[in-house]
C-alpha cells in the first residue's frame, strides 16, 4: 500500500494559536508620563504544538506576564486572535471558556507562595477535581497519590502541609496540582527563578519527562537563556512588547539575527553561539519605558549598530535564514556556513 505522508501522519492541532496579540492597559496620566495608556504586548504571533515548548525570553516589562495572562484567560486581549485547541478564546460562549480553563494551567514562579499553607497537599491536590468533576472521594485521593508519584515526591507527603516542604518540592507540587485536570498546556511563568540552581535542573528535568509522558505543550516564561536552552523547541524574543525574533530554539542560539537576541546570548554563560561568540556584545543604556517606546526600532536606544532608517522606520518581522527577525539590517548577521 502506498500511502501518502499526509494519510499516515495526521497533522495534530496546534495547542495555541496567537495572531498579533495585542494588550493595551489604561493608566492614569502622571507627571512624567503624559501617556494615558500602556501598550505590554504590541501584536506578537506564536503557534504552541502538542508536546512541545515555546520559551519566552526577554528583559523585565518586556510583556512576558501578560502574554502569560493572555494565553491562561486570565486577561483578556485588547485585540488579536487567540486560538486554544482551536477554539477562539474572544469570542468562546461562556461555557466554552470555562472548559477552556481546564485544558490551560499555570505554574507561577514563587512555589512559596502559591500554595495555601493550611492545607495539606492532598487537599490540594484534589480540589481542582472535587470543583471541576463529578469524582467521588475515594477516586479523588488516588489520582492526587498518583499524581504525587508522578512529580517523584513520595506517598507520606500526602498528609503534610507545604511549610514542611523544601522550594524544589513546593514547585513539584505546584506542578502536579496544576497536573491534576489533565491539560493541554502549561503556562509557566518564570517557574525555577526562585531556585537554587542545582534544584533548577532537577525541576527542568520534572517538566521535561512530563511532557514527554503526557504530550504536554509548555509556553515557558524565562528571563534567563541558560534554562531556556535546556526545555525550549522554540524561542520567542521579546522587546517592550514586540516579538524582535523568534523561531527554532537551535536556530536561534546558532545564529542570533537580532543585535538583541545576540546581546541576551553574549551575556549569558555558558552559550557560546556562532554569532554570539565572535563579539561579545554588551546591552548598555537604559532599557526606554514602555510608557514612550522609541520611534522606529523598539531596540533603537541600546543598539551598537544602529543607522538613521532605524529612528525612522520599524521594521517588521520577516522571514530570514529560518527565522522570524525585525531588524533592518539582519542580512549584514549571517554568517557563512
Ligand atoms: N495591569 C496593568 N496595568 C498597567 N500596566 C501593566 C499592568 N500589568 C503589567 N503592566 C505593565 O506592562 C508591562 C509588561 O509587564 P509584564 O508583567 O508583562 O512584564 P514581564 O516581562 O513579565 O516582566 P518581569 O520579567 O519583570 O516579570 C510593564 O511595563 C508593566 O508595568
Ligand atoms: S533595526 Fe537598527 S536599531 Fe533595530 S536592531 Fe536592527 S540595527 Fe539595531
Ligand atoms: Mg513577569
Amino acid at each position: 500500500m502506498n500511502l501518502s505522508t499526509q494519510d499516515a501522519m495526521p497533522v495534530a492541532e496546534p495547542v495555541v494559536v496567537a495572531r498579533e496579540l495585542k494588550q493595551v492597559y489604561k493608566i492614569s496620566r502622571g507627571f512624567l508620563h503624559p501617556a494615558d495608556h500602556l501598550q505590554a504586548v504590541s501584536g506578537v504571533s506564536f503557534t504552541v504544538q502538542p508536546g512541545k515548548t515555546l520559551a519566552v525570553v526577554g528583559e523585565s516589562g518586556c510583556g512576558k506576564s501578560t502574554l502569560a495572562r493572555m494565553v491562561s484567560l486570565i486577561e483578556t486581549p485588547t485585540s488579536g486572535e487567540l486560538l486554544l485547541g482551536g477554539v477562539d478564546v474572544v469570542k468562546a460562549s461562556p461555557q466554552q471558556r470555562h472548559a477552556l480553563r481546564r485544558t490551560v494551567q499555570l505554574v507561577f514562579q514563587n512555589p512559596f507562595g502559591s500554595l495555601n499553607p493550611r492545607k495539606k497537599i492532598g487537599t490540594i491536590l484534589e480540589s481542582p477535581l472535587e470543583i471541576n468533576t463529578e469524582l467521588d472521594a475515594k477516586s479523588r485521593a488516588e489520582q492526587a497519590r498518583a499524581m504525587l508519584a508522578l512529580v517523584g515526591l513520595r506517598p507520606e507527603h500526602f498528609d503534610r502541609y507545604p511549610h514542611m516542604f523544601s522550594g524544589g518540592q513546593r514547585q513539584r507540587i505546584a506542578i502536579a496540582r496544576a497536573l491534576m485536570l489533565k491539560p493541554a498546556l502549561i503556562v509557566a511563568d518564570e517557574p525555577v527563578s526562585a531556585l537554587d540552581v542545582s534544584i533548577q535542573a532537577q525541576v527542568l528535568n520534572l517538566l521535561a519527562d512530563l511532557q514527554q509522558e503526557l504530550g504536554l505543550a509548555y509556553l515557558f516564561i524565562s528571563h534567563d537563556l541558560g534554562v531556556v536552552r535546556h526545555i525550549a523547541h522554540d524561542v520567542l524574543v521579546m522587546y517592550l512588547g514586540h516579538a524582535v525574533e523568534q523561531g527554532e530554539k537551535k536556530t536561534i542560539f546558532a545564529q542570533p539575527l537580532h543585535p538583541y537576541t545576540q546581546a541576551l546570548l553574549a551575556s549569558t554563560p555558558g552559550i557560546v553561539g556562532a554569532g554570539a561568540a565572535k563579539k561579545r556584545i554588551v546591552l548598555t543604556g537604559e532599557l526606554p519605558s514602555p510608557l514612550s517606546p522609541p520611534g522606529g526600532c523598539v531596540f533603537s536606544t541600546r543598539c551598537p549598530h544602529v543607522i538613521a532608517k532605524c529612528h525612522s522606520e520599524r521594521p517588521p518581522l520577516r522571514e530570514l535564514s529560518g527565522r522570524q527577525v525585525a531588524c533592518h539590517l539582519a542580512e549584514q548577521f549571517i554568517q557563512p556556513a
